[in-house]
């Protein structure tokens, strides 16, 4: 049920995926410029260090040679004061290769990171997303609720 397709795999974001297409995964998603290997190291190494709370997984094609970063996500475990110094998941930047949409890489990674923020001990986990994604999270398990607000700089 939870199975990946023949070759593909998933891991943790390693310092050399700067050269497996990671970047390129989540311009999928959105704008991500032109960065540096060492500014990739650089927040990398900012990211290892939040001590178990920031998780960034990739689902790997090793058929293809080199082997390329086909999908991505990420998990930011937020621990609270409340609910006795409870913790909630944030799953974020979710992208998967435009030629590999449709092969439940999308839905395997959210169960990857879901994995993750049940045993870090989350009461639960949100993200947000457009209308147009809305049916692929309700397929991930996950149902509508609250309101996003934003204030960009
Ligand atoms: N609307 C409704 N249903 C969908 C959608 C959608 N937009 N996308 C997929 N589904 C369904 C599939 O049909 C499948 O249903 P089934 O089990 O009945 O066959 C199920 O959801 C699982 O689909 P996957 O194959 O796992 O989806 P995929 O691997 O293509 O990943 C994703 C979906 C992540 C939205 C991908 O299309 C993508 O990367 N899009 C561009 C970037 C993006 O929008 N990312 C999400 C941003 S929100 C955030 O990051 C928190």
């Amino acid at each position: 049920q939870s199975a990946l397709p023949e070759g593909y795999k998933l891991r943790a974001l390693r310092p050399s995926d700067y050269d497996t297409e990671f970047l390129d995964c989540l311009r999928v998603l959105t704008t991500v410029g032109d960065i540096t290997k060492e500014q990739f190291q650089d927040r990398y190494n900012w990211i290892s260090r939040q001590d178990g709370g920031y998780f960034i997984l990739v689902i790997e094609d090793t058929n293809s040679s080199p082997p390329r970063v086909v999908g991505t996500g990420a998990l930011l475990v937020e621990r609270k004061f409340i609910h006795n110094l409870g913790s909630v998941g944030h799953i974020e930047d979710i992208a998967i290769a435009k030629d590999q949409q449709g092969k439940k890489l999308g839905l395997r990674m959210i169960q990857a990171l879901d994995f993750i923020a049940e045993k870090t001990g989350c009461y639960k986990t949100i993200l947000d997303c457009s209308e147009a994604n809305e049916g692929f999270y309700v397929k991930c398990g996950f149902k509508r609720a609250g309101l996003q607000m934003a204030h960009y700089y």
